[in-house]
């Protein structure tokens, strides 16, 4: 391997440059051996039927004991934390079933419908801050940090049941979780120690959410959890804590890095845009699109239960391997060209943004839904729409995204806002 892009976080600020890597490296083979000082070995599993081929096999591929690539310094101070966090993706079968099913029937596709009129509300309001922004049917806005950061928090935050004056408060500390390698999103210098404290202003913020749905249950998603059994027993505090912590954080940051993709791809090909502008039936397969390049999870690993083989390679029992979502949605093997935004492809929503199999993306509607509803809103106002320059990604190797992304557009149509 030349350079690395998946160990190294700056490398995931120049997208551009990682997937143009990425597409170099699938000329190479389906799997990796990877190997950074600080860092155990890892085998690095790009090609997309491979990755298939592990999330069907989750006695073979366990997500316990470690699913996020850490350096050998995080993993030490981690196993030493008297507070550990277990959430679903830390979870194997038995009790990965069971916790899953506490919540399973809340994201499925007739409860999220229920949801589409507030969404819809939501992106009105995205269209009414473009509006608003452009007086002369012109103007610039940073889609990133003014729409796309803020809707789908609004969405998760209403889900769970939390009050809209939490909102900033929420945005930091997921932020600062998923952001600990970005200077501008890092609390502090980003230590492991720091983390540890963002990982306690959870458990904080979460506890005393428990302790009120408790005493006072609601029919919100926090009262579900707070109340939740497995097997006839309370969930255990910590396994409570990590429930909220998962859906609260796993929620928003991967859709809005999904939505600005999407909008930054509407940006650099006019006439995609113009496709759907002509024929919005088109939306629900370009949200696809959108997502199999934006596919903001990075990865997750697995841990080798047995010896075992995997495109040739030989995988010994205890490796570990990274699932690598964003590079197996740009397997040639299965996307022609790969690095094109294109709204008509046939097989866009066979991409692995959401993963597969028992792990599969528990909000994959949730989200989807969220961006066909932005994007069903805003293309037929949205005459032109071109990067007004300084965009920015974020600088991290497990979920990331634009954290910027200014946009120069032009409005069309009457305004629908005020109906
Ligand atoms: C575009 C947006 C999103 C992307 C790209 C995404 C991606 C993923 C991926 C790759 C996984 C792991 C799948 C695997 O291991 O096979 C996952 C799991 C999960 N996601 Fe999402 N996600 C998104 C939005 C959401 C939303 C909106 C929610 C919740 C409201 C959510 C909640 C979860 C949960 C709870 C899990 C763990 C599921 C399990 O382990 O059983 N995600 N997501």
């Amino acid at each position: 391997m030349v350079t690395d892009i998946f160990h190294d976080p700056r490398r995931y600020g120049d997208m551009q440059s990682w997937r143009e890597e990425a597409l170099s490296l699938h000329g190479r083979g389906p799997i990796h051996r990877v190997e950074v000082d600080g860092f155990r070995p890892i085998w690095v599993v790009i090609g997309h039927d491979e990755v298939m081929q592990i999330e069907r096999s989750p006695e073979l591929f366990t997500n316990e004991p470690i699913p996020v690539l850490a350096d050998d310094a995080s993993i030490k101070l981690t196993a030493e934390s008297p507070m550990q966090l277990r959430t679903l993706i830390h979870m194997d079968r038995p009790d990965h079933t069971d916790y899953r099913r506490l919540t399973n029937d809340w994201f499925k596709p007739a409860n999220i419908a229920l949801r589409s009129d507030r969404l819809d509300e939501l992106s009105r309001q995205a269209v009414a801050k473009l509006e608003a922004a452009a007086p002369e049917g012109r103007g610039v806005i940073d889609f990133s940090r003014e729409v796309a950061m803020p809707y789908p928090l609004q969405v998760i935050l209403s889900i769970l049941g939390l009050p809209e004056s939490d909102y900033t408060r929420m945005l930091t500390l997921t932020q600062e979780l998923f952001g600990a390698t970005d200077p501008d999103l890092q609390r502090g210098q980003g230590s492991p120690e720091e983390m540890g404290a963002v990982i306690m202003d959870f458990f904080q913020y979460f506890a005393g959410l428990t302790q009120d749905r408790m005493a006072a249950p609601t029919d919100d998603l926090a009262s579900l959890i707070a109340n939740g059994e497995i097997r006839g027993a309370p969930i255990p505090d910590l396994e409570k804590l990590g429930y909220y912590i998962i859906i609260a954080t796993a929620g928003h940051d991967t859709t809005s890095a999904s939505m600005s993709e999407g909008m930054a791809q509407l940006a650099t090909h006019p006439e995609q845009l113009e496709l759907l502008r002509h024929d919005p039936t088109l939306i629900a397969n370009a949200v696809e699109e959108m997502i199999r390049l934006a596919s903001p999870v990075r990865h997750f690993m697995r841990t080798a239960a047995a010896d075992t083989e995997i495109a040739g390679q030989r995988i010994a029992a205890g490796d570990w391997l990274m699932l690598n979502y964003t590079a197996a949605n740009l397997d040639p093997r299965h996307f022609t060209d790969p690095l094109r935004f294109d709204v008509n492809r046939t097989n866009a929503g066979k991409h692995l943004a959401f993963g597969f199999g028992i792990h599969f993306c528990l909000g994959a509607q949730l989200a989807r839904q969220e961006l066909r509803s932005l994007f069903s809103h805003l293309v037929p106002r949205l005459a032109t729409a071109e990067l007004a320059g300084g965009e920015a990604s974020s600088s991290a190797i497990f979920v990331s995204g634009y954290k910027s992304l200014p946009i120069r557009y032009t409005l069309d149509g009457p305004s629908r806002v005020h109906d």
